[in-house]
């Protein structure tokens, strides 16, 4: 038995419209382990949704293969379905049917006998029983994303893709979520999270690919990946334009002019303390008008990722950049 649950290989997608064509992933490499927690992080638009739903079947791919849990998406089409369940990032669901009913046609495509359906564990754990024989359309945003994740689950799949789940869904409802779906991990379930909060990658996910525009930039251990990501940010105004010798007096640092007296210095604390980069400036004898420290955002990070294509001297061995 392998021990890949998703392999892609080489992965391009463009869309083609009569007037333009998007090339919406790019020679993508992903292995994701079996019992893993993966996390697919990036900002709107870098081709999360486009990998899901290639998954999924719902997309087809232009280039490059992908196999779930060993099997081929383009040979066996039918087997692979049967591996794995998606919860897509759109709240779409059959307006005629209620929860239970959902459940049960769901069960039923996959050929799944009445004898051997889950659906009220299933309801029950998505605490859903309340709600049994409403009509999706009556469903609140939460509840709805809470029938899309019960419908991924009706034929017990190795492998749960959740593409964005937590859009619209509030605090209650995503720590439910979260405990349940950690749980289906800890039994063994291969969880594949997208998300463009960073936040909501650290706490879950063991390992984390990050990608934009179609590219991973980078993938690693959650561990390794946030060092890299807990870079801090020093904006500083000062009296008088900032001098360039002042710039050149902080090699190890990632300085930006924003304006001819604002810089933005972005510095790993690990590294280097914000003491020393005051002492820095206090030696060069300009005069700090304001100061301002911030945890750089996820954008910042992406295109300080992008730029580098690097990582950091002191980052892990095994990390991997593309
Ligand atoms: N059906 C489609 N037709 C044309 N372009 C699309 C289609 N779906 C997605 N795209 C484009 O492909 C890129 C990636 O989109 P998507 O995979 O939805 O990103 P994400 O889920 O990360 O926000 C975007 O530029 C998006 O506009
Ligand atoms: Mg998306």
């Amino acid at each position: 038995m392998s021990s890949v649950a998703i392999e892609i290989k080489n992965l391009s997608k463009t869309y083609r419209k009569k007037s333009s064509s998007k090339e919406a992933l790019k020679s993508i490499n992903l292995e994701i382990k079996k019992g893993s927690f993966f996390g697919l992080l990036g900002p709107n638009g870098a081709g999360k949704s486009t990998i899901i739903n290639i998954l999924a079947g719902l997309v087809n791919k232009t280039s490059g293969e992908v196999k779930i849990a060993g099997i081929d998406i383009e040979k066996n089409p039918q087997a692979a379905k049967f591996k794995i369940g998606i919860v897509p990032q759109e709240l779409i669901l059959d307006p005629f049917f209620n929860v239970r009913e959902t459940l049960e046609i769901y069960a039923g495509y996959y050929g799944i006998k009445k004898s051997q359906r889950r659906t009220d564990e299933i309801i029950e754990a998505l605490g859903l029983q309340d709600k049994a024989k409403a009509a999706p359309r009556s469903l609140s945003g939460g509840m709805r994303r809470r029938l899309l994740v019960a419908k991924a689950l009706v034929h017990n799949p190795e492998i749960l893709v959740l593409d964005e789940p937590t859009a619209g869904v509030d605090v209650e409802l995503r720590n439910q979520l979260w405990t349940y779906v950690k749980k289906l991990n800890a039994d063994g379930t291969t969880i594949l999270l997208t998300t463009h909060y960073l936040e909501e990658a650290e706490e879950l996910c063991d390992e984390i690919a990050v990608i934009n525009h179609g590219q991973v930039i980078a993938h690693d251990r959650k561990e390794n990946l946030m060092k890299l990501l807990s870079s801090k940010e020093l904006i500083i105004s000062f009296v008088g334009e900032v001098r360039p010798d002042f710039i050149t007096a902080l090699p190890q640092l990632e300085t930006k002019l924003l304006a001819v007296d604002k810089i933005s210095i972005t510095y790993d604390p690990e590294k280097i303390q914000v003491e020393k980069i005051l002492r820095i400036i206090s030696d060069s004898k300009m005069q700090i008008r304001d100061i301002m420290s911030q945890q750089p955002d996820l954008e910042e990070i992406f295109k300080h990722l992008i730029k580098s294509h690097l990582l950091p001297k002191n980052s892990s061995k095994n990390s991997s950049f593309v």
